[in-house]
């Protein structure tokens, strides 16, 4: 029985990543832009009815749901190649078509009032699905509509599915090029529900992610469809087990057990190697992959798409690494007792210290030049360095009280901010949770008996 997946995508950010996502899950499973398997893709193995069904006629449909406030992205990708690809009817655009203007409040608001014909799809695929396993979210904290809308979302699924599983890929601003001024605001108010609401949350940084660009595939000051590119890449590879099963890892639930021991401590890093820019001559070069290569690489602080600041102190909580290829299960044991001998990650004094191999085959539709490539998805008590971060800012543009009209003119907000305050104790208590982990006495955190509980 298929345990589907329902994709919610929300914004310019969560529907322009969540376009080039799609686009790549075609090309792994042999689905053309209109949906029809190709005639060579007879490999089979794959399970295409996790994030697709089929209609009467065969065809794929992806169990997404795109939702914007504004017409530009949605009908960008209604223009596009893969006009054809998605349920017209799990496409809701705003009527008044004019966005969030980049204010939490204001897609928090709209919420209430689209409620009903958003909640109408999400229904739908709900019951059309046999098995339905969760939802996953993809959009962006810092402007008002992936961040507002996307929140308000995020509660309602939660109430109404309290027992489905919630990730979402959220695209953290770049926090020392701000393109939003009140990004501050809007992420402070979306992490409290991200905290609150949702079960396993995978942070992809900006910031990161150009770096990345840069120092991987070359590319100064990349456009959002180039980031955009290594994010489907990482959200396919964390998704290969379930679209490409093997005995283990089956189903999201399984994966976000072994990465999450305590429940608020749920923030995610990813890093993904090799990228390989197929346009971009200098990233073509093919470097020598052995599993112990991939895995050493995946452990590298550069190639993690979250910015974080590392102390001494700072420990892994988990890591399960995702490899994708022809490989010998004997060559991933001697890499991680390789890996061990040379403490090469350092882990939590309180849990088990291991890092946890999944092996998945590759889409054999999709040439590679290389022979192994791998996902790391970990938690890492560093994260905390990133809410640090956020929390900063906020401090620095609330102390002005700056930009608060347009929060004012929104019901949430009408008698004061104490949302905001309610907020900000909820992250300071996210990155304080972080903080004790790296301590033996976190297993006693909340009971009084813990430093800093
Ligand atoms: P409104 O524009 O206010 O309606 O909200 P929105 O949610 O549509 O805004 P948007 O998604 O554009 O959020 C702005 C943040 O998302 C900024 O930090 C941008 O850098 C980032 N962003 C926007 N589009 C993309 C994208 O396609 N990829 C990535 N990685 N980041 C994006």
């Amino acid at each position: 029985m298929p345990r589907e997946i329902v994709t919610v995508q929300l914004g310019q950010c969560g529907n322009q990543m969540g376009s080039v996502y799609w686009q790549r899950l075609c090309a792994e499973h042999g689905i053309n832009k209109e949906g029809i398997l190709e005639e060579w893709a007879t490999e089979g193995g794959d399970r295409k009815d996790v994030f697709f069904y089929q209609a009467d006629d065969e065809h794929y449909i992806p169990r997404a749901i795109l939702v914007d406030l504004e017409p530009r992205v949605i009908n960008t990708i209604l223009t596009s190649p893969f006009a054809n690809l998605y349920n017209p009817e799990n496409i809701f655009v705003s009527k008044d078509g004019g966005g969030a203007g980049n204010i939490w409040a204001q897609g928090y608001g709209a919420g209430e009032k689209i409620y009903e014909e958003v909640m109408e799809m999400v229904d739908r695929e709900a019951e059309g699905s046999d098995s339905l396993e969760g939802f996953m979210l993809m959009h962006s904290i810092a402007g008002g509509t992936g961040s507002g809308l996307g929140s308000f979302v995020l509660e309602r699924l939660n109430d109404r599915f309290p027992k489905k599983l919630i990730q979402t890929y959220s695209v953290f601003p770049n926090t020392s090029e701000p393109d939003v001024v009140v990004q501050p605001y809007n992420s402070l108010l979306t992490l409290r529900r991200l905290v609150d609401h949702a079960d396993s949350v995978v942070v992809l940084d900006n910031g990161a992610l150009a770096r990345i660009a840069a120092d991987r595939l070359h590319i100064q000051n990349p456009s959002f469809d180039q980031t955009n590119q290594l994010v489907s890449t990482v959200i396919a590879a964390s998704t290969q087990t379930l679209r490409y099963p093997s005995y283990m890892n089956n189903d999201l639930v399984g994966i976000v057990a072994s990465l999450i021991p305590t429940p608020r401590c749920h923030f995610l890093m990813t890093s993904y190697t090799p990228f390989t820019g197929d346009q971009i001559d200098q990233a073509k070069s093919t470097r020598k992959t052995t599993v112990l290569d991939v895995m050493r690489r995946l452990l590298q602080p550069k190639n993690r798409m979250v910015t974080t600041t590392l102390t001494k102190a700072s420990c892994y909580i988990s890591i399960l690494n995702i490899i994708q290829g022809n490989v010998d299960p004997t060559d991933v044991h001697q890499s991680l007792l390789r890996i061990r001998e040379r403490q090469l990650a350092n882990f939590i004094p309180w849990g088990p210290a291991s890092i946890q191999v999944a092996l998945t085959r590759k889409s054999p539709y999709i040439p590679a030049s290389h022979r192994v490539s791998g996902l790391m998805l970990a938690n890492h008590t560093s994260i905390a360095s990133l809410f640090k971060r956020m929390l900063d800012q906020y401090d620095r543009l609330r102390k002005r009280n700056a930009f608060l009209d347009q929060y004012k003119k929104e019901k949430m907000f009408e008698n004061g901010f104490d949302e905001f305050d309610e907020s900000r104790a909820t992250v300071e208590e996210l990155l304080r949770e972080y903080n004790a982990c790296e301590s033996a006495d976190y297993i006693s955190y909340g009971t009084g008996d813990a430093e800093g509980s």
